[in-house]
């Protein structure tokens, strides 16, 4: 029997290709850049798969191109760029990759919080310059990261892992989320639940961990920045369109808040002239970039694809209604 055509927008890691291999018959996107939707359309047309990365749009216009797709397998744990109530009138499963990168995007979200309080970006310019002249009492000096308070918007698996390191470093850690947590896990994290705005009144560190959902997207504005401390830090390595961009700048530009440590953007890879400032540490989206994690994303998006394949439910639908309809 032939095997059932994939799309890999991605020429992805050696072990996900492999077990890919095995049981259908892909077509990889082997070039670096991003493929053009032009491109992409003409691509999917007669597939039955896709794996996908968070740069793709999976839409209505996309799957009235491809009438045989089934499964759309997104190589990232995120899924806003994918129309799930299209994909279920289409009849398509989508899959994303969760828990594989809770501690490597808490990591870096961390080094993002610890460059931006301790003023790294800075420290490494002025090191590589040739213009340092040597230590002085109070160059550069940044702010203390230990024994303050973060406060988490978003405890899920990735803000629960910064909790785990907030403990680490003596901080008190308050968090908000839609729902509040049970209370042994409240008590194991030493995590206090607050109300948003309450929340960004009192912390030191403000670390995004929502998913870009309609009731999150734009959810710090003007009036969220406002009630932050002046001495406080923003930290997203979520989603950008979960912050107005242009509030985060004038925040920014008017001294409301003390500086913003930043993976993700509005608009990517555009990026806010405004934002580009010293008190600013900017990265390109890379804080589930370690080389073990992205592997492991990628494997578990083809585990998705072969399982349903083979007829079974692959184990991270996220519209199994689109499978039970099958
Ligand atoms: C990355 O941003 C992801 O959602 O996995």
């Amino acid at each position: 029997m032939a095997k059932p055509k994939v799309l890999a927008t991605h020429k992805l890691f050696d072990a996900a290709r492999k077990s890919l291999d095995a049981s259908c018959d892909v077509e990889y996107w082997e070039k670096q850049e991003r493929p053009r939707r032009e491109e992409l359309l003409r691509q999917v047309r007669d597939k039955e798969g896709l794996v996908c990365l968070l740069t793709e749009r999976i839409d209505e216009e996309l799957l009235n191109e491809a009438p045989k797709l089934r499964i759309v397998a997104n190589v990232a744990v995120g899924f806003d760029n994918i129309d799930l109530a299209a994909c279920t009138k289409h009849g398509a499963v989508a899959t994303n990759t969760p828990g594989v990168l809770d501690d490597t995007t808490a990591d870096f979200a961390w080094t993002l919080m610890m460059a931006v309080a301790r003023r790294l970006g800075e420290g490494e310019a002025l090191a590589r310059s040739g213009n340092w002249k040597g230590w002085n009492l109070d160059q550069l000096v940044g702010t203390d990261v230990s024994g303050k308070t973060l406060g988490l918007v978003g405890f899920g698996r990735i803000g629960r892992a910064m909790a785990r390191r907030a403990n680490g470093f003596q901080m008190k850690v308050i968090y908000n989320d839609a729902q509040r947590v049970a209370e042994n896990v409240e008590k194991e994290l030493k995590a206090e639940y607050r109300e948003l705005d309450r929340l960004l009144m009192e912390a030191d560190f403000v670390s995004v961990h929502v998913p870009l959902l309609p009731e999150t997207r734009r959810l710090f504005d003007a009036a969220k920045f406002a009630l932050m401390k002046r001495a406080a830090f923003f930290i997203n390595t979520a989603r950008g369109a979960v912050v107005d961009e242009a509030a985060l700048v004038q925040a920014l530009e008017s001294g409301a808040i003390a500086g913003a440590g930043l993976d993700v953007f509005e608009k990517e890879p555009m990026i806010h002239p405004g934002l580009k400032r010293a008190n600013v540490v900017l990265t390109p989206h890379i804080a589930s970039a370690s080389l073990e994690t992205r592997t492991k994303m990628a494997c578990i998006a083809a585990e998705n694809v072969i399982v349903f394949i083979k007829g079974n439910r692959p184990p991270n639908m996220l519209n199994p209604e689109a499978f039970q309809a099958r």
